[in-house]
């Protein structure tokens, strides 16, 4: 009942501020088409995606209808049209009639979904010693041709400092060419610290922060700044995430590795075994347990980490599990290739895991032990991994995943039977926008909700390679993949951006999406703490008995 009074309200101020966002909709095309332009004559389009008469060019389509497909919600799928006009859904229903001046797409046997929502990016983020190969334009785009419409990457502070770090990230978003929305990550503690967390929080947009309990010497935290940062997080209302590995144990890993002379790939694997994940999670959980705060843990990559998340639900702890495509459809066997570069493009963290890890989390997805699915799209190319030709700990640490995400989810839950179409919307698009609170805005297709959509025939086949992708790197973790299911369409902000293979994108055309604090996680927590405190018997009202 909640939620639907929440969306009636979301409906009339939709309404409300249809009129003016038509005209600053107007105002903005003119504008694109101008960026586009010069962006045109820079040549970008050119070497990127291959010349075009309307390369850079947004199509000025502002009416749509996409006509007999079966659009899917988390909740429900009809055979339907949409109806969208300026960015937004109008209309869901059967036989909608329109006229002359509105483009028409045929969906018919064909699936109309939200447009995925990407939960774990990096783009454009300086890392071990380099910068990623992906920015927000080229990353967005590969996003784009894949099927997915938003993101939320991590802001990494600037030697500590959150405001100065949400500048820098504010500035590399300017080429943004679709929605995104921002998480933080904390990497030291003070009195600033913590004001500015609230400043994010009231001011920015941001609704989640990132502790990362590995990366020793860099962005690793101590227990005492997690437990400082669980507190304030549940006081604003923030979600509290974290990257679970014991960074201690695996700096004593590293080491080991380096004594036995093993300085390959397969070294990264082995200095950082799943019991380490495991234990963090586990330590994470508990803290955020004793905190009564919710948790969220990012990219679960170990049957060891899934099952302390398993259990945490177990006793009616709220727990967010965010496994990845990389750990979900590859095992570690690449790491041990004898050819350095295949190998060093399989090295992030935590790692890749033996065949049987994928296996569970798939399953764990299919069951709601896990809840949405990102990537961690963290791309370096092969010159970029030769940083650690003679040592795996100088090797940067991430894969690609943005553009394929829609695609081999698709094809490994829902070809192979282990999930529902509406399974498919919840896990890549709609439980993100709940969690982060900005459903039904995003993840839906309702009226009133941002025309972020994605046409995908089922009967269609996709072929993954580096030579077609859309991504800066030389290289791809997928290579060679084929699979059915093909996002034929992406429509972003009611504009169609993919079609026929060809991408129709312009930089500064994305929109940072704010997300406002206490999405449904925080419901009932302040019922816990009030249990709690009763359950306490305590302070004991003592007589003085001095003798
Ligand atoms: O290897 C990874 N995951 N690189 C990106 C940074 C992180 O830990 O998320
Ligand atoms: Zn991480
Ligand atoms: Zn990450």
């Amino acid at each position: 009942m909640a939620a639907q009074n929440k969306f009636l309200l979301f409906h009339k101020l939709v309404q409300k501020s249809f009129h003016i966002c038509t005209l600053s909709i107007l105002l903005m095309c003119v504008l694109q088409f101008q960026v586009s332009k010069s962006n045109h004559i820079s040549g970008f389009c050119a070497s990127v995606y291959g010349e075009s008469a309307e390369c850079g060019e947004l199509s000025s389509n502002l009416k749509l209808l996409i006509k007999g497909g079966i659009v899917v919600n988390a909740h429900h799928q009809q055979v339907a049209d949409v109806y969208i006009e300026n960015g937004i859904i109008v209309s869901v229903q059967p036989n909608i009639k329109v006229g002359d001046n509105v483009r028409v797409l045929d969906a018919t046997g064909k699936y109309v979904m939200p447009g995925g929502i990407d939960p774990h990016t990096h783009l454009g983020m300086e890392f071990m010693g380099t910068e990623t190969i992906d920015d927000f334009f080229s990353g967005q785009a590969a996003a784009l041709a894949g099927g997915t419409t938003m993101h939320i990457d991590f802001v990494i502070p600037v030697d500590g400092s959150l405001s100065v770090g949400f500048e820098v990230y504010t500035e590399k978003a300017k080429r943004s060419c679709m929605d995104y929305g921002f998480h933080m990550a904390i990497t030291k503690w003070d009195e600033i610290v913590a004001r500015d967390m609230e400043v994010m929080v009231k001011e920015k947009g941001i609704n989640s922060f990132k502790f990362f309990l590995a990366y020793k010497g860099s962005l690793m935290i101590s227990d005492e700044l997690l437990l400082q940062g669980f507190k304030k997080c549940k006081s604003l209302g923030a979600l509290a995430m974290v990257h679970a590995e014991n960074g201690d144990a695996v700096a004593e890993g590293q080491r080991r590795m380096i004594d036995l002379g093993i300085t390959g790939p397969e070294g990264h694997a082995l200095s950082r075994p799943p019991e380490l994940e495991g234990e963090a999670t586990s330590r994470a959980i508990r803290l955020a347990g004793f905190v009564n705060t919710p948790l969220y843990v990012v990219h679960v990559m170990s049957i060891d980490a899934m099952e302390e998340i398993a259990k945490a639900h177990k006793v009616g702890q709220k727990v967010v599990g965010e496994p990845v495509v990389s750990g979900l459809v590859l095992d570690d066997s690449w790491l041990w290739d004898s050819d350095f570069s295949t190998a060093a493009k399989y090295v992030m963290s935590p790692p890749i895991r033996k065949q049987g890890h994928d296996k569970a989390l798939q399953a764990a997805l299919s069951t709601k032990i896990l809840q949405l699915v990102g990537t961690d799209h963290c791309t370096f190319n092969s010159t970029q991994k030769a940083l650690g030709i003679d040592d795996f700990r100088k090797i940067p640490n991430g894969v690609n995943g943005i553009e394929e995400r829609m695609h081999l989810i698709w094809d490994t839950m829902v070809e192979s039977g282990q999930i529902s179409v509406t399974d498919y919307v919840r896990i890549t698009s709609a439980e993100c926008a709940q969690i982060f609170n900005i459903y039904p805005k995003k993840g839906a297709i309702l009226a009133g909700s941002d025309a972020d959509i994605i046409i995908l025939n089922p009967n269609s086949s996709f072929k993954i390679s580096a030579r077609s992708h859309h991504s800066r790197s030389d290289t791809n973790v997928y290579e060679g993949r084929r699979g059915k299911g093909k996002v034929e369409v992406t429509i972003a902000g009611g504009k169609v951006v993919w079609e026929h293979d060809e991408l129709n994108v312009v930089p500064g055309s994305g929109r940072y999406i704010e997300m406002p604090p206490f999405g449904h996680l925080f419901d009932g927590i302040d019922k816990v703490d009030a249990a709690y405190l009763s359950s306490l018997h305590a302070p004991v009202q003592r007589s003085s008995t001095a003798s």
